[in-house]
């Protein structure tokens, strides 16, 4: 049978395993996909290893992302935009890297979530890694304008210079989001996850625009009652998650699985 892992510190958590089993259970395919817990500063090691006793594919999450970019012999357009990588594929002996977080963010927005992109005004809190993997993605929607907001104003900056030739994108600080008609508004800050508030102006989170946590489940929680109190749509980062698995999936396999059915059953299960 063909073995995929996950790769991540800490992976218990991760609800990767049981999206693939269910992947390989509607498209019939045989593989073995786990969760593989790597001691930190060991990825290149288990990695490789992995690969050298016959492993064909590995996502990779927290804290690993750069990582995995570094060790790959070859990498895709989109991970080398987003300087860091989800995905990795066996491929002639070698390993190759890809980035599906994206298209897995693109793909939820769009087709699940019913929102549009193209000519959007669109709004992305923080600027950390979460951050950086998404702005490509998103500009290549299309957005009529793309606002980078972050606590500390010089990597907003700094992101929005590194995407300037990608879209209409500017970086500003937290406290200085420029009042717009936004329609979507992202939070890819770790606020969620740490359980700290998100200290954005009211402007920033307007009623009737679409909001969305990359982070899933409790740690999304608070950003997306906030949102729904003030008359938002919100929805949290599950669907993203959900279809990045059955993008990877689809490049390690060749087969498209549906996601629908598993998302509701996730959803199912969280409530
Ligand atoms: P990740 O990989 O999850 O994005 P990160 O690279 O450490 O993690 O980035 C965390 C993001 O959350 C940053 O944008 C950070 O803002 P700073 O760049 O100013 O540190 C943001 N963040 C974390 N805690 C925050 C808080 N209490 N208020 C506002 N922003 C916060």
């Amino acid at each position: 049978m063909d073995r995929y892992v996950v790769m991540g510190n800490p992976i218990s958590h991760s609800l990767s395993p049981t999206i693939h089993a269910a992947f390989a259970r509607t498209t019939k395919e045989s593989i073995e996909y786990t969760g593989l817990l790597v001691p930190l500063g060991q990825f290149a090691r288990s990695a490789r290893r992995f690969f050298d006793e016959g492993g064909r594919g590995a996502n990779v999450t927290l804290p690993f992302k750069l990582d995995a970019f570094d060790l790959a012999a070859t990498k895709t357009d989109r991970a080398i935009v987003a300087g860091a990588a989800n995905f990795l594929i066996a491929r002639g002996g070698a390993i190759e890297a890809d980035n599906t977080d994206g298209a897995g963010l693109v793909t939820d927005l769009t087709h699940n979530q019913g929102v549009r992109l193209g000519g959007a005004h669109i709004l992305v809190l923080g600027a950390g890694g979460a951050a950086r993997g998404i702005v490509a993605p998103l500009l290549a929607c299309k957005p009529a304008r793309l606002v980078i907001a972050n606590r500390t104003a010089a990597r907003a900056l700094e992101l929005a210079a590194r995407f300037g030739d990608h879209g209409p994108v500017e970086g500003v600080a937290l406290d200085a989001i420029p009042r717009d008609r936004y329609d979507l508004v992202l939070n890819a800050t770790s606020t969620s996850t740490h359980g700290e508030t998100l200290p954005v102006p009211a402007h920033a989170l307007p009623p009737g625009a679409f909001a969305y946590d990359l982070a899933y489940g409790a740690g999304a929680r608070a950003f997306v009652e906030r949102a729904t109190a003030v008359g938002m749509k919100a929805a949290d980062g599950l669907g993203m998650l959900v279809e990045q698995a059955a993008e990877s999936f689809e490049l390690w396999r060749g087969v498209r699985p549906e996601t629908r059915p598993v998302l509701a059953e996730l959803r199912a299960r969280m409530a």
